[in-house]
C-alpha cells in the first residue's frame, strides 16, 4: 500500500517538475534536463563526467546547458574561449559557490554571511604569505621537515620509531600509503610548526586516520549530501576540529606566517567561537594535503614506472647540485635551496605532466545578473542570474589535438630545446591555457606555488636517498573517477613498490 502512495508520489512530483522546468529560450545554449526531479543529470555525470561532457560536445556542441542536482549548469567545452571567459571577474563570482559549499562541508559559519564584516577580504590578503618572500621561508621549513621524517621513518635515522627502517637490502612498501605518511606530516609541520618541546606530533599518525576517514566522504559533503546521513563522518569531523582549538595552537611553535596570520584574523570576531576558528583552520589542512598527496603520489609513480624519465630527472638533479654520483643518507643530509630547485626543468616538467594526468578539477563561476557572455569574436551566450558557468580542463588535458597521445606520461612533454616549451594549438590557434590543475583567474589555488615546491623537494631526496622500483607483478595503477571534478583524483588501489638506500 505504501509502496503504491510513494510510486504516485513519485509520479505526481515528476509530473510538476516536468511541466515547470526551464523551457530555453532563444539564443539559449542547448539545454539538457533529464528527468528525474532535482537530480536532473546528476548520475550521468558523476558515473564518467569525462564521457558525459564529450558526448553532448559532439550532440550539442561547444557551449551547453546541463542540469545538475538543483542547478542550470553551462559548460564551455572549448579552450581557446576560455580567456573570454577569465575576463569576466564581476559578473561571474567563484567566492559565492565557495561560500556555500565550503562552510558545509568543514562546519563553519558562511563568511560571507554578515556577520564577519571583511573577513573574506582579510583571508584572500593572507593568501599573500604562501608566496612571494614567504615562500623562501616555506621552503627552508619544508626542507627540513621532509629530510626529518624521511630519515626517521623510512631511512633509518635516529628517531623513536623507525618504523620501515632499511637495511642495505630492498625494501617493500605501498607507495600511497609511503607519500601520504611523508608529505601529510612535514606539510602539516611547515604550516602549523611543532609542538613546543618536541620535534613532531606524537599523534600525526591518528590525526591522518581520520583525515583519510574524513575525505572519503569529500565528494558526497561538497555534494551537498546532509553530514548526519554519512555515518560517523560528523563525529570524525568534530574529532578534526578539536584539534586545532585556539588553546591547542597555542602551544605549538614555529608556526608559518601564513597560520599565524588567519589565526589572527580569526581571533578579531567575537562572532566566532573557538570551535569555529578551529574549523577554519581544519579547512586549510584539507586544502593543503588534500590535493597535494595524491599529486605526490602521481608525480612520484609516473617516474617509478618509466626508469629512464626517472634517471634523467635524476641526472639533472645531480648535476644542478653539482654532487658526485650517489648520496646515502649517511652522509650529512642534502638541503636543496630554491634556487636549485627552480633550476629543475626536467623535475618541473615532470610534476606538470603528471598533474595534466591527475587533475579533474571544475572550475565553477555563478552569474550574477542576467547577460550576454562573449565566448569569442563571433559568438556569445545568453546566461541567467544564478546559473553557473563550468570549465572542465580535463578534457583539454586529455585532448588528442593539444596533446599528442594524452593518455601517455612523457616526462618531457613541457621542454622544447632546453627550455620550457609553452605553445600548445587548438584548431590551428595558439591557446593561451593549457594547463590547469589549480583552477583559474581570480580564484586559482593561492599555495600552488608552495605545492609545486613540495613535491619537487620530495622527488628531490628520495631520488638522492634511494633506488626504486615497481614491485613484480604490479598493475597499471588506475584513476578513480569518484572525485572528479573536485582535484586530483586519487589511485583506485594502492600499488606495492620497492626501495633501497642508494
Ligand atoms: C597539487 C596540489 C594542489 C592542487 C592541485 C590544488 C588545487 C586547487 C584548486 C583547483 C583550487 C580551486 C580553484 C578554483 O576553483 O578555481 C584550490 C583552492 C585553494 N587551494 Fe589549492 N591546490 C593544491 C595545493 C594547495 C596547498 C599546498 C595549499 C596551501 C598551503 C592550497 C591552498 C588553497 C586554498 C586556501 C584555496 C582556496 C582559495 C580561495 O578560497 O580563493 N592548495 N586549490
Ligand atoms: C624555528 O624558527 C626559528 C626562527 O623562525 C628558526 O631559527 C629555527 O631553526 C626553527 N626551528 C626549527 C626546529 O625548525
Ligand atoms: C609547470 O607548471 C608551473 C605552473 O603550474 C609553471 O610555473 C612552470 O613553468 C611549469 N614548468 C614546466 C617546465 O612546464
Amino acid at each position: 500500500m505504501s509502496c503504491i502512495l510513494l510510486l504516485v508520489l513519485v509520479g505526481v512530483l515528476s509530473l510538476a517538475w516536468l511541466l515547470g522546468r526551464r523551457r530555453r529560450r532563444e539564443g539559449e545554449p542547448p539545454l539538457i534536463q533529464g528527468w528525474i526531479p532535482y537530480l536532473g543529470k546528476a548520475l550521468d555525470f558523476r558515473l564518467d563526467s569525462q564521457a558525459f561532457l564529450k558526448n553532448n560536445q559532439e550532440k550539442y556542441g561547444d557551449v551547453f546547458t546541463v542540469y545538475i542536482a538543483g542547478k542550470y549548469m553551462t559548460f564551455i567545452m572549448n579552450p581557446l574561449m576560455y580567456p573570454s571567459i577569465m575576463k569576466y571577474g564581476r559578473q561571474l563570482d567563484f567566492h559565492e559557490f565557495a561560500d556555500q559549499v565550503a562552510p558545509a562541508t568543514f562546519g563553519y559559519p558562511a563568511v560571507g554571511s554578515g556577520r564577519f564584516p571583511e573577513m573574506g577580504d582579510q583571508i584572500q590578503r593572507s593568501f599573500r604569505l604562501l608566496q612571494g618572500e614567504n615562500l623562501v621561508l616555506l621552503a627552508e621549513c619544508m626542507m627540513a621537515n621532509l629530510n626529518l621524517v624521511l630519515r626517521q621513518d623510512f631511512l633509518g635515522g635516529e628517531g623513536e620509531r623507525g618504523a620501515g627502517v632499511v637495511g642495505m637490502g630492498w625494501s617493500t612498501g605501498d607507495l600511497y600509503d609511503f607519500c601520504n605518511s611523508v608529505m601529510f606530516e612535514a606539510t602539516f609541520l611547515t604550516l602549523y610548526g611543532m609542538p613546543a618541546p618536541a620535534r613532531r606530533h606524537s599523534d600525526m599518525a591518528t590525526l591522518r586516520h581520520h583525515f583519510t576517514k574524513f575525505d572519503d566522504m569529500f565528494p558526497l559533503l561538497v555534494g551537498r549530501i546532509p553530514i548526519w546521513l554519512l555515518g560517523r563522518t560528523k563525529a570524525v569531523r568534530e574529532t578534526l576540529i578539536r584539534y586545532f582549538l585556539p588553546q591547542r595552537m597555542m602551544c605549538w611553535s614555529n608556526t608559518s606566517q601564513f597560520i599565524a596570520r588567519r589565526a589572527e584574523v580569526l581571533e578579531q570576531y567575537d562572532t566566532l567561537s573557538d570551535t569555529d576558528k578551529a574549523a577554519h583552520h581544519f579547512a586549510i589542512l584539507w586544502a593543503s594535503v588534500g590535493n597535494t598527496v595524491p599529486a605526490t603520489f602521481w608525480a612520484l609513480y609516473y617516474l617509478i614506472n618509466q626508469q629512464e624519465a626517472l634517471q634523467a630527472v635524476r641526472n639533472e638533479l645531480h648535476q644542478v647540485l653539482k654532487l658526485p654520483e650517489a648520496q646515502g643518507p649517511q652522509q650529512p643530509e642534502v638541503i636543496v635551496s630554491k634556487e636549485q630547485l627552480d633550476q629543475l626543468l626536467l623535475m618541473d616538467s615532470a610534476v606538470n605532466e603528471s598533474l595534466r594526468l591527475s587533475s579533474a578539477s571544475m572550475n565553477i563561476r555563478v552569474a550574477q545578473e542576467d547577460f550576454s557572455l562573449r565566448l569569442d569574436e563571433e559568438r556569445s551566450a545568453p546566461v541567467r542570474k544564478g546559473d553557473v558557468i563550468a570549465l572542465y580542463p580535463q578534457t583539454m588535458h586529455m585532448d588528442p589535438e593539444i596533446f599528442t597521445d594524452p593518455e601517455t606520461y612523457k616526462y618531457d612533454r613541457f621542454i622544447e630545446g632546453g627550455r620550457e616549451k609553452t605553445d600548445f594549438f587548438k584548431h590551428g590557434q595558439r591557446l593561451k591555457y593549457y594547463r590547469m590543475p589549480f583552477g583559474s583567474g581570480s580564484s586559482m589555488c593561492p599555495g600552488r606555488f608552495f605545492a609545486i615546491n613540495e613535491i619537487k623537494q620530495f622527488l628531490c631526496l628520495l631520488l638522492l636517498y634511494l633506488d626504486l622500483e615497481m614491485a613484480q607483478g604490479q598493475e597499471k595503477a588506475q584513476l578513480d573517477n569518484s572525485r572528479a571534478g573536485l582535484g586530483i583524483l586519487l589511485p583506485t588501489k594502492d600499488v606495492r613498490f620497492c626501495y633501497r638506500i642508494r
